[in-house]
Protein backbone atom coordinates (compact mmCIF):
# COMPACT_ATOMS: atom_id res chain seq x y z
CA UNK A 1 0.00 0.00 0.00
CA UNK A 2 0.98 3.43 -0.68
CA UNK A 3 1.70 5.95 2.12
CA UNK A 4 0.13 9.31 1.98
CA UNK A 5 0.59 11.62 5.19
CA UNK A 6 -1.54 14.42 5.00
CA UNK A 7 -1.13 17.02 7.61
CA UNK A 8 -3.14 20.52 8.31
CA UNK A 9 -1.48 23.71 9.75
CA UNK A 10 -1.95 23.31 13.54
CA UNK A 11 -3.96 26.20 14.72
CA UNK A 12 -2.98 29.43 17.10
CA UNK A 13 -4.90 28.77 20.33
CA UNK A 14 -4.76 32.53 21.07
CA UNK A 15 -9.09 32.42 20.16
CA UNK A 16 -11.68 29.88 19.35
CA UNK A 17 -11.45 27.81 15.99
CA UNK A 18 -13.32 29.74 13.13
CA UNK A 19 -14.73 28.99 9.84
CA UNK A 20 -11.45 29.61 8.06
CA UNK A 21 -10.11 26.95 10.56
CA UNK A 22 -12.95 24.39 10.07
CA UNK A 23 -12.43 24.62 6.20
CA UNK A 24 -9.20 23.54 6.49
CA UNK A 25 -9.95 20.39 8.27
CA UNK A 26 -12.84 19.67 6.36
CA UNK A 27 -10.74 19.73 3.11
CA UNK A 28 -7.53 17.99 4.47
CA UNK A 29 -10.34 15.13 5.66
CA UNK A 30 -11.76 14.88 2.13
CA UNK A 31 -8.01 14.38 0.55
CA UNK A 32 -7.38 11.54 3.28
CA UNK A 33 -10.75 9.80 2.63
CA UNK A 34 -10.30 9.96 -1.45
CA UNK A 35 -7.15 8.87 -1.01
CA UNK A 36 -8.29 5.60 1.56
CA UNK A 37 -11.19 5.26 -0.92
CA UNK A 38 -8.20 5.14 -3.45
CA UNK A 39 -6.67 2.35 -1.48
CA UNK A 40 -3.48 4.35 0.07
CA UNK A 41 -2.27 3.87 3.64
CA UNK A 42 -3.42 7.00 4.91
CA UNK A 43 -1.87 9.43 8.06
CA UNK A 44 -3.75 12.24 8.74
CA UNK A 45 -2.24 14.78 11.26
CA UNK A 46 -3.94 18.20 12.57
CA UNK A 47 -3.06 20.00 15.81
CA UNK A 48 -2.52 23.11 17.84
CA UNK A 49 0.25 25.58 18.02
CA UNK A 50 0.96 26.75 21.70
CA UNK A 51 3.70 29.14 21.54
CA UNK A 52 4.84 32.39 20.99
CA UNK A 53 4.21 35.83 21.94
CA UNK A 54 0.54 35.94 20.61
CA UNK A 55 -0.47 33.11 22.35
CA UNK A 56 1.18 34.63 26.01
CA UNK A 57 -0.43 37.71 25.41
CA UNK A 58 -3.78 36.00 25.09
CA UNK A 59 -3.25 34.34 28.46
CA UNK A 60 -2.02 37.24 30.38
CA UNK A 61 -5.33 39.02 28.88
CA UNK A 62 -6.92 36.16 30.99
CA UNK A 63 -4.80 36.82 33.93
CA UNK A 64 -3.93 32.45 33.78
CA UNK A 65 -0.62 30.71 33.42
CA UNK A 66 -0.11 30.07 29.90
CA UNK A 67 -0.22 26.42 29.64
CA UNK A 68 -3.33 26.63 31.54
CA UNK A 69 -4.58 28.70 28.89
CA UNK A 70 -3.51 26.58 26.24
CA UNK A 71 -5.15 23.57 27.62
CA UNK A 72 -8.47 25.25 27.72
CA UNK A 73 -8.56 26.62 24.05
CA UNK A 74 -7.05 23.49 22.47
CA UNK A 75 -9.58 21.46 24.29
CA UNK A 76 -11.93 23.46 21.73
CA UNK A 77 -9.99 23.02 18.77
CA UNK A 78 -9.98 19.35 19.58
CA UNK A 79 -13.61 18.68 20.22
CA UNK A 80 -14.26 20.39 17.27
CA UNK A 81 -12.76 17.53 15.24
CA UNK A 82 -15.49 14.68 15.57
CA UNK A 83 -18.72 17.34 15.37
CA UNK A 84 -17.01 18.15 12.07
CA UNK A 85 -16.91 14.18 11.52
CA UNK A 86 -13.06 14.46 10.47
CA UNK A 87 -10.56 11.54 10.26
CA UNK A 88 -7.91 12.20 11.47
CA UNK A 89 -5.54 9.59 13.34
CA UNK A 90 -3.01 11.90 15.57
CA UNK A 91 -3.88 15.39 17.73
CA UNK A 92 -0.60 17.11 18.11
CA UNK A 93 0.32 19.99 20.75
CA UNK A 94 3.01 21.93 20.73
CA UNK A 95 3.68 21.80 24.21
CA UNK A 96 4.05 18.06 24.50
CA UNK A 97 7.53 16.46 25.49
CA UNK A 98 7.90 14.21 21.86
CA UNK A 99 7.76 17.43 20.11
CA UNK A 100 9.56 19.77 22.07
CA UNK A 101 12.64 16.98 22.42
CA UNK A 102 12.43 16.85 18.39
CA UNK A 103 12.29 20.51 18.12
CA UNK A 104 15.69 21.21 20.33
CA UNK A 105 17.61 17.96 18.24
CA UNK A 106 16.98 19.85 15.04
CA UNK A 107 18.46 22.88 16.70
CA UNK A 108 21.29 21.30 18.13
CA UNK A 109 21.93 19.05 15.08
CA UNK A 110 22.16 22.33 13.03
CA UNK A 111 24.21 24.53 15.94
CA UNK A 112 26.69 21.89 15.29
CA UNK A 113 26.67 22.18 11.89
CA UNK A 114 27.46 26.02 12.34
CA UNK A 115 24.05 26.99 10.34
CA UNK A 116 23.17 29.44 13.36
CA UNK A 117 24.71 31.36 14.40
CA UNK A 118 24.71 34.50 16.79
CA UNK A 119 23.83 38.43 16.10
CA UNK A 120 22.22 41.73 16.95
CA UNK A 121 18.89 42.04 15.53
CA UNK A 122 17.09 45.31 14.47
CA UNK A 123 14.05 45.22 13.15
CA UNK A 124 9.76 45.18 12.92
CA UNK A 125 8.41 42.66 14.12
CA UNK A 126 4.27 41.52 13.46
CA UNK A 127 2.63 39.74 16.37
CA UNK A 128 -0.30 38.60 14.47
CA UNK A 129 1.41 36.63 11.92
CA UNK A 130 4.92 36.18 14.18
CA UNK A 131 6.61 37.18 11.46
CA UNK A 132 9.49 39.36 11.13
CA UNK A 133 9.14 42.20 8.56
CA UNK A 134 11.15 43.49 6.01
CA UNK A 135 11.48 47.03 4.24
CA UNK A 136 9.56 45.99 1.00
CA UNK A 137 6.54 44.02 3.32
CA UNK A 138 5.46 47.69 3.56
CA UNK A 139 3.10 49.69 1.60
CA UNK A 140 3.58 52.12 -1.00
CA UNK A 141 3.43 55.01 1.24
CA UNK A 142 5.07 53.59 3.72
CA UNK A 143 2.47 52.19 6.53
CA UNK A 144 2.61 48.37 6.97
CA UNK A 145 -0.26 46.20 5.04
CA UNK A 146 -3.50 45.33 7.48
CA UNK A 147 -2.65 41.90 7.92
CA UNK A 148 0.28 42.48 10.11
CA UNK A 149 -1.89 44.09 12.68
CA UNK A 150 0.33 46.18 15.24
CA UNK A 151 4.15 46.77 14.32
CA UNK A 152 6.90 46.64 16.45
CA UNK A 153 10.60 47.66 16.15
CA UNK A 154 12.62 45.40 17.80
CA UNK A 155 16.87 45.78 18.64
CA UNK A 156 18.18 42.81 20.69
CA UNK A 157 20.81 39.89 20.46
CA UNK A 158 19.88 37.11 19.26
CA UNK A 159 20.35 33.71 16.90
CA UNK A 160 19.63 33.71 13.24
CA UNK A 161 19.40 30.43 11.43
CA UNK A 162 21.64 30.22 7.92
CA UNK A 163 18.81 30.83 5.51
CA UNK A 164 20.52 32.70 2.72
CA UNK A 165 23.35 30.52 2.10
CA UNK A 166 20.67 27.72 0.97
CA UNK A 167 18.38 30.73 -1.21
CA UNK A 168 20.07 29.24 -4.69
CA UNK A 169 19.72 25.49 -3.67
CA UNK A 170 15.83 26.26 -2.97
CA UNK A 171 15.50 27.81 -6.66
CA UNK A 172 16.92 25.05 -8.10
CA UNK A 173 14.91 22.92 -5.97
CA UNK A 174 11.60 24.62 -6.39
CA UNK A 175 12.57 24.90 -10.59
CA UNK A 176 13.32 21.25 -10.59
CA UNK A 177 9.72 20.22 -8.98
CA UNK A 178 7.23 22.43 -10.77
CA UNK A 179 4.64 21.04 -8.63
CA UNK A 180 5.62 21.58 -5.24
CA UNK A 181 3.08 24.02 -4.48
CA UNK A 182 -0.60 23.49 -5.45
CA UNK A 183 -2.06 25.91 -7.22
CA UNK A 184 0.99 26.25 -9.69
CA UNK A 185 0.77 30.18 -9.75
CA UNK A 186 1.36 30.20 -6.11
CA UNK A 187 4.51 28.38 -6.69
CA UNK A 188 5.35 30.98 -9.70
CA UNK A 189 5.22 33.62 -6.40
CA UNK A 190 7.46 31.87 -3.92
CA UNK A 191 9.98 32.02 -7.07
CA UNK A 192 9.17 35.89 -7.51
CA UNK A 193 10.02 36.30 -3.85
CA UNK A 194 13.00 34.25 -4.02
CA UNK A 195 14.48 36.81 -6.94
CA UNK A 196 15.69 39.09 -3.81
CA UNK A 197 18.23 37.86 -1.77
CA UNK A 198 16.78 35.99 1.34
CA UNK A 199 17.99 37.77 4.95
CA UNK A 200 18.71 35.12 7.30
CA UNK A 201 16.67 34.04 9.93
CA UNK A 202 16.27 35.00 13.52
CA UNK A 203 15.21 32.04 15.42
CA UNK A 204 15.12 33.22 19.16
CA UNK A 205 13.47 35.60 21.53
CA UNK A 206 15.48 36.26 24.57
CA UNK A 207 13.61 34.87 27.67
CA UNK A 208 13.38 37.65 29.16
CA UNK A 209 11.15 39.16 26.83
CA UNK A 210 8.98 36.43 26.11
CA UNK A 211 8.93 32.70 27.73
CA UNK A 212 6.70 31.01 26.53
CA UNK A 213 8.61 29.27 24.07
CA UNK A 214 11.10 25.86 23.80
CA UNK A 215 14.75 26.77 25.25
CA UNK A 216 17.92 26.62 22.31
CA UNK A 217 19.05 23.41 23.67
CA UNK A 218 23.05 25.46 23.22
CA UNK A 219 21.47 28.97 25.23
CA UNK A 220 19.09 28.59 27.93
CA UNK A 221 18.48 32.41 27.94
CA UNK A 222 16.57 32.47 24.75
CA UNK A 223 13.52 30.35 23.47
CA UNK A 224 13.17 29.23 19.88
CA UNK A 225 10.90 31.18 17.86
CA UNK A 226 7.77 30.34 17.13
CA UNK A 227 7.70 29.13 13.69
CA UNK A 228 10.75 27.41 13.84
CA UNK A 229 8.94 25.50 16.47
CA UNK A 230 5.75 24.84 14.95
CA UNK A 231 6.71 23.70 11.32
CA UNK A 232 8.36 20.90 13.40
CA UNK A 233 5.35 19.27 14.20
CA UNK A 234 4.86 17.47 11.03
CA UNK A 235 7.98 15.67 11.14
CA UNK A 236 8.03 15.51 15.25
CA UNK A 237 4.24 13.96 15.51
CA UNK A 238 6.01 10.72 13.37
CA UNK A 239 9.41 10.33 14.03
CA UNK A 240 9.48 7.24 15.87
CA UNK A 241 6.61 6.48 13.34
CA UNK A 242 8.17 3.83 10.95
CA UNK A 243 7.39 4.35 7.17
CA UNK A 244 5.33 7.11 7.65
CA UNK A 245 7.34 10.22 6.89
CA UNK A 246 8.01 12.23 4.51
CA UNK A 247 4.98 14.08 4.32
CA UNK A 248 3.16 14.06 1.18
CA UNK A 249 1.04 17.11 1.19
CA UNK A 250 0.79 20.13 3.83
CA UNK A 251 -2.67 21.69 3.64
CA UNK A 252 -2.14 25.60 4.32
CA UNK A 253 -3.87 28.21 4.17
CA UNK A 254 -2.40 31.30 1.10
CA UNK A 255 -1.66 33.59 4.14
CA UNK A 256 1.33 31.17 5.38
CA UNK A 257 3.10 29.95 2.49
CA UNK A 258 5.77 32.36 2.09
CA UNK A 259 7.98 32.80 3.43
CA UNK A 260 7.29 29.92 5.72
CA UNK A 261 5.87 26.43 4.35
CA UNK A 262 8.00 27.73 1.07
CA UNK A 263 11.33 28.98 1.71
CA UNK A 264 11.69 28.26 5.84
CA UNK A 265 10.39 24.59 5.92
CA UNK A 266 11.98 23.09 2.87
CA UNK A 267 15.45 24.95 4.09
CA UNK A 268 15.05 23.57 7.57
CA UNK A 269 14.89 20.09 6.42
CA UNK A 270 17.62 20.21 3.46
CA UNK A 271 19.98 21.32 6.44
CA UNK A 272 18.74 19.11 8.62
CA UNK A 273 19.44 16.33 6.11
CA UNK A 274 15.74 15.19 6.31
CA UNK A 275 13.69 14.14 3.00
CA UNK A 276 11.36 16.61 1.85
CA UNK A 277 7.48 16.12 1.65
CA UNK A 278 6.05 15.82 -1.71
CA UNK A 279 4.04 19.11 -2.23
CA UNK A 280 2.11 21.94 -0.24
CA UNK A 281 -1.37 23.03 -0.90
CA UNK A 282 -2.58 26.34 -0.14
CA UNK A 283 -5.97 27.51 0.21
CA UNK A 284 -7.62 30.49 0.12
CA UNK A 285 -9.35 32.40 2.44
CA UNK A 286 -13.43 32.16 3.39
CA UNK A 287 -14.30 35.86 3.49
CA UNK A 288 -16.69 38.09 5.14
CA UNK A 289 -17.58 41.17 3.00
CA UNK A 290 -14.88 40.71 1.37
CA UNK A 291 -12.77 40.76 4.64
CA UNK A 292 -10.72 38.02 5.69
CA UNK A 293 -12.50 35.74 8.41
CA UNK A 294 -9.82 35.94 12.15
CA UNK A 295 -9.74 36.06 15.52
CA UNK A 296 -7.46 38.80 15.39
CA UNK A 297 -10.03 41.36 13.44
CA UNK A 298 -13.72 39.46 15.17
CA UNK A 299 -15.45 38.81 12.08
CA UNK A 300 -15.36 35.43 12.75
CA UNK A 301 -18.31 33.30 12.15
CA UNK A 302 -18.25 30.36 14.40
CA UNK A 303 -18.55 27.56 12.60
CA UNK A 304 -20.49 25.13 15.37
CA UNK A 305 -23.38 26.99 14.74
CA UNK A 306 -24.02 25.91 11.18
CA UNK A 307 -23.44 22.34 11.91
CA UNK A 308 -25.67 22.30 14.93
CA UNK A 309 -28.48 23.79 12.95
CA UNK A 310 -27.92 21.85 9.68
CA UNK A 311 -25.66 19.44 10.83
CA UNK A 312 -21.88 17.99 9.48
CA UNK A 313 -22.57 16.77 6.35
CA UNK A 314 -24.24 19.65 5.33
CA UNK A 315 -21.59 22.07 6.19
CA UNK A 316 -19.01 20.25 4.97
CA UNK A 317 -20.98 19.62 1.46
CA UNK A 318 -21.15 23.44 1.18
CA UNK A 319 -17.19 24.23 2.21
CA UNK A 320 -16.34 21.25 -0.63
CA UNK A 321 -18.69 22.75 -3.00
CA UNK A 322 -18.53 26.07 -2.97
CA UNK A 323 -14.34 26.81 -2.75
CA UNK A 324 -12.38 26.45 -6.05
CA UNK A 325 -9.17 25.29 -3.91
CA UNK A 326 -6.54 28.24 -4.10
CA UNK A 327 -8.90 30.88 -4.61
CA UNK A 328 -11.48 33.24 -1.92
CA UNK A 329 -14.89 32.67 -1.07
CA UNK A 330 -17.60 34.96 0.20
CA UNK A 331 -19.26 33.34 2.88
CA UNK A 332 -22.78 34.25 3.40
CA UNK A 333 -26.15 32.21 4.65
CA UNK A 334 -28.20 32.68 1.62
CA UNK A 335 -25.69 30.71 -0.46
CA UNK A 336 -25.41 28.07 1.74
CA UNK A 337 -28.98 27.62 2.01
CA UNK A 338 -29.24 27.70 -1.58
CA UNK A 339 -26.92 24.78 -1.92
CA UNK A 340 -28.70 23.24 0.69
CA UNK A 341 -32.00 23.32 -0.39
CA UNK A 342 -31.36 22.60 -4.44
CA UNK A 343 -28.52 19.80 -4.15
CA UNK A 344 -28.93 18.18 -0.76
CA UNK A 345 -32.53 18.41 -0.10
CA UNK A 346 -33.87 18.39 -3.32
CA UNK A 347 -31.63 16.80 -5.59
CA UNK A 348 -30.06 14.23 -3.26
CA UNK A 349 -33.09 13.85 -0.63
CA UNK A 350 -35.49 13.42 -3.39
CA UNK A 351 -33.81 10.58 -5.22
CA UNK A 352 -33.36 8.88 -1.78
CA UNK A 353 -37.25 9.41 -0.80
CA UNK A 354 -38.85 8.49 -4.01
CA UNK A 355 -36.34 5.16 -4.16
CA UNK A 356 -37.37 4.17 -0.80
CA UNK A 357 -41.17 5.33 -1.10
CA UNK A 358 -41.80 3.32 -4.42
CA UNK A 359 -39.76 0.13 -3.66
CA UNK A 360 -42.14 -0.26 -0.68
CA UNK A 361 -45.36 0.55 -2.87
CA UNK A 362 -44.93 -0.87 -5.89
CA UNK A 363 -41.78 -4.12 -4.72
CA UNK A 364 -42.93 -4.53 -1.25
CA UNK A 365 -39.94 -3.00 0.33
CA UNK A 366 -37.44 -5.06 -1.97
CA UNK A 367 -35.45 -3.83 -5.08
CA UNK A 368 -36.47 -6.29 -7.84
CA UNK A 369 -34.63 -7.51 -10.41
CA UNK A 370 -33.89 -5.12 -13.53
CA UNK A 371 -35.19 -6.38 -17.02
CA UNK A 372 -34.05 -5.39 -20.48
CA UNK A 373 -32.52 -1.87 -20.50
CA UNK A 374 -34.23 0.77 -22.93
CA UNK A 375 -32.76 3.70 -23.89
CA UNK A 376 -33.47 6.30 -20.97
CA UNK A 377 -31.63 3.29 -19.03
CA UNK A 378 -28.70 2.99 -21.31
CA UNK A 379 -28.36 6.99 -21.36
CA UNK A 380 -28.35 6.78 -17.92
CA UNK A 381 -25.50 4.40 -17.17
CA UNK A 382 -23.34 6.25 -20.04
CA UNK A 383 -23.64 9.12 -17.60
CA UNK A 384 -22.66 7.51 -15.09
CA UNK A 385 -19.68 5.69 -16.59
CA UNK A 386 -18.59 9.56 -17.64
CA UNK A 387 -19.18 10.77 -14.06
CA UNK A 388 -17.22 8.29 -12.89
CA UNK A 389 -14.35 8.61 -15.14
CA UNK A 390 -14.28 12.05 -14.86
CA UNK A 391 -15.20 12.40 -10.91
CA UNK A 392 -11.89 10.77 -10.13
CA UNK A 393 -9.26 12.41 -11.67
CA UNK A 394 -10.60 15.88 -10.46
CA UNK A 395 -10.34 14.64 -7.20
CA UNK A 396 -6.47 13.82 -7.57
CA UNK A 397 -6.11 17.05 -8.54
CA UNK A 398 -8.01 18.72 -5.94
CA UNK A 399 -11.14 20.31 -7.79
CA UNK A 400 -13.37 18.87 -5.60
CA UNK A 401 -15.64 21.50 -6.19
CA UNK A 402 -16.36 20.05 -9.86
CA UNK A 403 -16.38 17.11 -9.15
CA UNK A 404 -19.31 17.27 -6.71
CA UNK A 405 -20.65 19.24 -9.93
CA UNK A 406 -20.52 16.22 -11.88
CA UNK A 407 -22.03 14.36 -9.39
CA UNK A 408 -24.72 16.53 -9.13
CA UNK A 409 -25.96 16.74 -12.71
CA UNK A 410 -25.97 12.82 -12.35
CA UNK A 411 -28.55 13.05 -9.73
CA UNK A 412 -30.52 15.59 -11.50
CA UNK A 413 -30.55 13.14 -14.21
CA UNK A 414 -31.58 10.35 -12.61
CA UNK A 415 -34.65 12.37 -11.22
CA UNK A 416 -35.40 13.38 -14.67
CA UNK A 417 -35.31 9.70 -15.81
CA UNK A 418 -37.86 9.27 -12.75
CA UNK A 419 -40.03 11.62 -14.23
CA UNK A 420 -39.79 10.44 -17.98
CA UNK A 421 -40.08 6.44 -16.46
CA UNK A 422 -43.21 7.71 -13.90
CA UNK A 423 -42.98 4.44 -12.27
CA UNK A 424 -46.16 5.37 -10.53
CA UNK A 425 -47.87 5.35 -14.01
CA UNK A 426 -45.99 2.22 -14.66
CA UNK A 427 -47.87 0.85 -11.14
CA UNK A 428 -51.02 1.40 -12.10
CA UNK A 429 -50.95 -1.15 -15.48
CA UNK A 430 -51.31 -4.90 -15.23
CA UNK A 431 -49.65 -5.00 -18.79
CA UNK A 432 -46.32 -7.61 -18.05
CA UNK A 433 -44.23 -4.98 -20.27
CA UNK A 434 -45.18 -2.32 -18.17
CA UNK A 435 -44.22 -4.46 -14.89
CA UNK A 436 -41.34 -5.23 -16.45
CA UNK A 437 -40.35 -1.59 -17.24
CA UNK A 438 -41.53 -0.92 -13.51
CA UNK A 439 -39.41 -3.12 -12.05
CA UNK A 440 -36.71 -2.04 -14.08
CA UNK A 441 -37.17 1.61 -13.33
CA UNK A 442 -36.90 0.57 -10.16
CA UNK A 443 -33.44 -1.43 -9.83
CA UNK A 444 -32.01 1.39 -11.86
CA UNK A 445 -33.63 4.43 -9.40
CA UNK A 446 -31.93 2.46 -6.34
CA UNK A 447 -28.47 1.66 -8.73
CA UNK A 448 -28.02 5.30 -9.35
CA UNK A 449 -28.55 6.10 -5.66
CA UNK A 450 -25.99 3.59 -4.62
CA UNK A 451 -23.67 4.44 -6.87
CA UNK A 452 -23.81 8.45 -6.51
CA UNK A 453 -23.11 7.80 -2.64
CA UNK A 454 -20.21 5.91 -3.47
CA UNK A 455 -18.44 8.53 -5.20
CA UNK A 456 -19.42 11.76 -2.67
CA UNK A 457 -18.87 9.33 0.75
CA UNK A 458 -15.84 11.35 1.40
CA UNK A 459 -17.41 14.47 1.17
CA UNK A 460 -20.54 13.75 3.24
CA UNK A 461 -19.60 10.31 5.00
CA UNK A 462 -22.18 9.86 7.44
CA UNK A 463 -25.12 10.59 5.07
CA UNK A 464 -23.81 8.13 2.48
CA UNK A 465 -23.27 5.61 5.64
CA UNK A 466 -27.45 6.18 6.41
CA UNK A 467 -28.27 6.32 3.05
CA UNK A 468 -26.42 2.84 2.67
CA UNK A 469 -27.70 1.17 5.68
CA UNK A 470 -31.37 2.19 4.54
CA UNK A 471 -30.41 0.47 0.40
CA UNK A 472 -29.77 -3.06 3.05
CA UNK A 473 -26.43 -2.63 1.15
CA UNK A 474 -22.97 -2.87 2.57
CA UNK A 475 -20.19 -1.45 0.58
CA UNK A 476 -17.33 -3.93 -0.29
CA UNK A 477 -13.56 -3.04 0.61
CA UNK A 478 -12.40 -2.01 -2.86
CA UNK A 479 -13.65 1.04 -3.71
CA UNK A 480 -13.17 1.20 -7.45
CA UNK A 481 -15.51 -1.90 -7.38
CA UNK A 482 -18.06 -0.08 -5.81
CA UNK A 483 -18.26 2.05 -8.67
CA UNK A 484 -19.02 -0.17 -11.28
CA UNK A 485 -23.20 -0.64 -13.14
CA UNK A 486 -24.57 -3.92 -11.67
CA UNK A 487 -27.51 -5.80 -10.15
CA UNK A 488 -25.77 -6.06 -6.39
CA UNK A 489 -28.68 -4.27 -5.18
CA UNK A 490 -31.58 -6.69 -6.40
CA UNK A 491 -33.63 -8.67 -3.08
CA UNK A 492 -32.47 -5.74 -1.01
CA UNK A 493 -34.94 -5.27 1.31
CA UNK A 494 -34.88 -1.09 1.71
CA UNK A 495 -36.24 1.15 4.67
CA UNK A 496 -39.71 2.66 4.23
CA UNK A 497 -38.22 6.02 4.70
CA UNK A 498 -34.89 8.37 5.99
CA UNK A 499 -35.27 11.90 6.54
CA UNK A 500 -31.89 13.35 5.42
CA UNK A 501 -32.19 17.04 4.61
CA UNK A 502 -34.97 18.47 6.56
CA UNK A 503 -36.20 21.96 5.68
CA UNK A 504 -34.64 24.95 7.62
CA UNK A 505 -36.72 26.63 10.54
CA UNK A 506 -37.90 29.73 9.24
CA UNK A 507 -35.42 32.16 11.02
CA UNK A 508 -36.53 33.18 14.77
CA UNK A 509 -36.86 36.79 15.70
CA UNK A 510 -33.96 37.84 17.54
CA UNK A 511 -34.01 36.81 20.97
CA UNK A 512 -36.15 39.78 23.43
CA UNK A 513 -37.44 41.66 20.26
CA UNK A 514 -40.61 43.34 20.72
CA UNK A 515 -43.70 41.76 19.77
CA UNK A 516 -45.35 43.72 16.92
CA UNK A 517 -46.81 47.12 18.90
CA UNK A 518 -51.00 47.29 18.61
CA UNK A 519 -51.79 49.31 15.45
CA UNK A 520 -52.07 53.35 16.86
CA UNK A 521 -55.16 55.08 16.45
CA UNK A 522 -54.39 58.22 15.46
O1 LIG B 1 -1.11 30.47 10.97
N1 LIG B 1 -10.09 31.22 5.60
O2 LIG B 1 -2.33 29.58 12.74
P1 LIG B 1 -3.74 30.28 12.48
C1 LIG B 1 -9.39 30.09 5.35
N2 LIG B 1 -0.16 28.61 13.85
N3 LIG B 1 -8.36 29.67 6.10
C2 LIG B 1 -8.01 30.41 7.15
C3 LIG B 1 -8.68 31.60 7.48
C4 LIG B 1 -9.77 32.00 6.65
N4 LIG B 1 -10.49 33.09 6.87
N5 LIG B 1 -8.10 32.12 8.59
C5 LIG B 1 -7.09 31.27 8.94
C6 LIG B 1 -1.18 29.80 11.99
N6 LIG B 1 -7.04 30.25 8.07
C7 LIG B 1 0.03 29.04 12.49
C8 LIG B 1 0.27 27.86 11.57
S1 LIG B 1 1.62 25.64 10.81
C9 LIG B 1 3.09 24.95 11.19
C10 LIG B 1 1.46 27.00 11.93
C11 LIG B 1 -6.07 29.14 8.08
O3 LIG B 1 -4.59 29.82 13.62
C12 LIG B 1 -4.65 29.68 7.96
O4 LIG B 1 -4.35 30.01 6.63
O5 LIG B 1 -3.57 31.74 12.27
C13 LIG B 1 -3.85 28.51 8.49
O6 LIG B 1 -3.56 27.57 7.47
C14 LIG B 1 -4.78 27.92 9.56
O7 LIG B 1 -6.09 28.46 9.31
C15 LIG B 1 -4.35 28.25 10.96
O8 LIG B 1 -4.26 29.65 11.11
MG1 LIG C 1 -3.53 33.44 11.12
Amino acid sequence: MKSFYITTAIDYVNGSPHLGHAYEKVLTDVIARFRRMMGDQVHFLTGVDEHGQKVQASARKRGIPPQQFCDEVSQEFRALLPKLNISNDDFIRTTEERHKKVVRQVLQQLFEKGDIYKAEYKGFYSTRQEQFLQEKDRNPDGSWPEIFGDVTEITETNYFFKLRQYQDWLIEFLTKTPDFVFPKYRQTQVLEFLKEPLNDLCISRPRERLEWGIPLPFDEDYVTYVWFDALINYYSAVAELPGVWPATYHVIGKDILVPPHAVYWPIMLHAANIPLPKGIVAHGWWLQRGAKMSKSTGNALNPLDLVTEFGADAFRYFLIREMNVGQDSDFTREQFLVRYNSELANNLGNLVNRTLNMTTRFAGGAVPEAGLAGELEKSLQDLWAKTRDEFIPLCENFQFHLALERAMVFLTETNAYIEKRAPWKLGKSTEAADQEALRTSLATMAEALRLAVALIQHVIPSATEKINAVLGYTPGKVWRDELVWDARLAGSKVAPSLVLFPRPEPPKPPAGAAKPAPAKKG
